[in-house]
């Protein structure tokens, strides 16, 4: 389980090792021996087995209370857990004497074609795992094929991280409570060269309480008000986010906005000709809102448990939605993808691409935009490999028959 692993103590000690063998003149070689405290430890990317192996690393390199907010869901995690369990429902089935010699991962969404159909979700706030903040994944992306979409908070410029990815991103979008800011925000990703606008819509109350970021920031020893000043609300939030650097906040009070409604949707259109995805959809019935409103795009998604604490996991959710889509638009999925297996049963049961969150903060957490190439290239490696298990060799003829129920 994809737990914290709160260690307060042992965290301590590593530090003091790492210290005192600084002090002394130990080479890091030897450090990094000593530091290999349990078997999963690994000390280079290229060691990594699986993407969960960069996560006690991950752990130790951030501040708990970073730790907390990258790791909590809401109110007990169980919608956390949902996304991981129902992937334990689905079996694969394997399939003989086909040929596949040759595994195609190659993935069109909206028009533009990418190396693999996992997708870099968008993730706030990356200098709080890195120096370089956005800009390793842009360097990961841009070295992996990949598509990545930028969240609203992030702390580097979307034309920079443009620049670095040589490319397009996907943008994502939280409108704020003030329709200027949001229309300036669209503009600003359009004319910067985002190819969509990914608007999240799970969040617009502004979600549950997310009692484990709460706990961990208690256990955090570091002095937190020297970057985050609570009392200045909405304006401490965005301070240090380059989308807001531009303007000043005007009527904005918050990120999100509980009342709006679908027609926000037919404004986004208004304000751009990108096209428009609509994040945070869990029902048929939202859905199906969402393309009559026209959205080019969906993504199954309840943030990475961190919205609502339903139990309902997104890829329990998924097959109703592709139904009523029926290949319409694209539709993309997210939460709890930990392996290829898990992109693969995500594929077959009707998703388009998928999208990952933490993982991919572990890896640049751990070992910058090498570890985030480490977690695409680990993810695509076994999918290729389950692929060729269940004798299929492109993207798009993975479906429902690949797959039995179990249980
Ligand atoms: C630390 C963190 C920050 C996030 N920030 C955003 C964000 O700014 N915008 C957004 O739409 N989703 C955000 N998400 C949700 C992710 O885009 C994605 O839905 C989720 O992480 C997928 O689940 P996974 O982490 O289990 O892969 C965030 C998730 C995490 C863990």
């Amino acid at each position: 389980m994809e737990r914290p692993i709160v260690d307060p103590y042992r965290r301590r000690f590593l530090r003091f090792l790492t210290l005192g063998a600084a002090a002394g003149g130990i080479s890091g070689a030897a450090l990094a021996q000593t530091l290999r405290v349990s078997p999963r430890d690994i000390l280079e990317a290229k060691e990594a087995l699986n993407v969960s192996d960069f996560l006690p690393i991950a752990e130790r390199t951030m501040r708990p209370a970073h730790f907390g907010y990258l790791q909590t869901g809401v109110l007990d995690d169980g919608t956390i857990d949902a996304n991981r369990a129902a992937y334990r429902n689905w079996g694969i089935r394997a399939r003989r004497l086909i040929d596949v010699s040759r595994i195609d991962l190659t993935t069109k969404l909206l028009g533009e074609t990418w190396a693999s159909p996992v997708v870099l979700a968008p993730v706030a706030s990356q200098r709080a795992y890195h120096h370089e903040a956005e800009r390793p994944v842009a360097r990961a992306a841009r070295s992996r094929g990949a598509l990545q979409i930028l969240s609203t908070m992030t702390n580097i410029s979307i034309e920079t991280v443009i620049a670095d990815r040589q490319g397009p991103i996907w943008f994502q979008l939280y409108p704020t409570n003030d329709m200027d800011i949001a229309k300036a925000l669209v503009t600003r990703a359009d004319r910067a060269g985002a190819s969509a606008i990914v608007f999240t819509a799970d969040l617009l109350s502004g979600g549950m309480r997310r009692e484990t970021q709460e706990r961990l920031a208690r256990m955090d020893p570091g002095d937190c008000s020297s970057c985050h000043d609570r009392s200045a609300g909405f304006a401490d939030l965005v301070r240090r986010k380059a989308m807001f650097d531009r303007f000043d906040l005007g009527e904005a009070r918050t990120l999100n906005n509980p009342s709006l409604t679908w027609e926000f949707i037919r404004r986004l259109r208004d304000w751009t000709d990108k096209k428009v995805l609509v994040k945070g959809i869990m029902t048929p019935e939202d859905a199906e809102m969402a393309l009559a409103y026209g959205a080019d795009g969906l993504i199954v998604s309840n943030h990475g448990g961190r919205a609502e604490e339903s139990l309902v996991g997104t890829l329990d959710a998924l097959p109703a939605i592709a139904e009523k889509i029926n290949r319409r638009v694209p539709l993309l999925l997210d939460g709890g993808i930990r392996r290829g297996t898990d992109v693969f049963k995500a594929l077959a049961l009707g998703a388009s691409a998928v999208c990952v969150g933490r993982p991919y903060i572990w890896g640049l957490s751990a070992f910058g935009s090498e570890g985030v190439e480490a977690v695409l290239n680990i993810m695509d490696e076994e999918l290729r490999s389950v692929m060729q298990q269940a004798g299929v060799t492109r993207i798009g003829a993975i479906g429902r028959n690949n797959l039995t129920p179990l249980g």
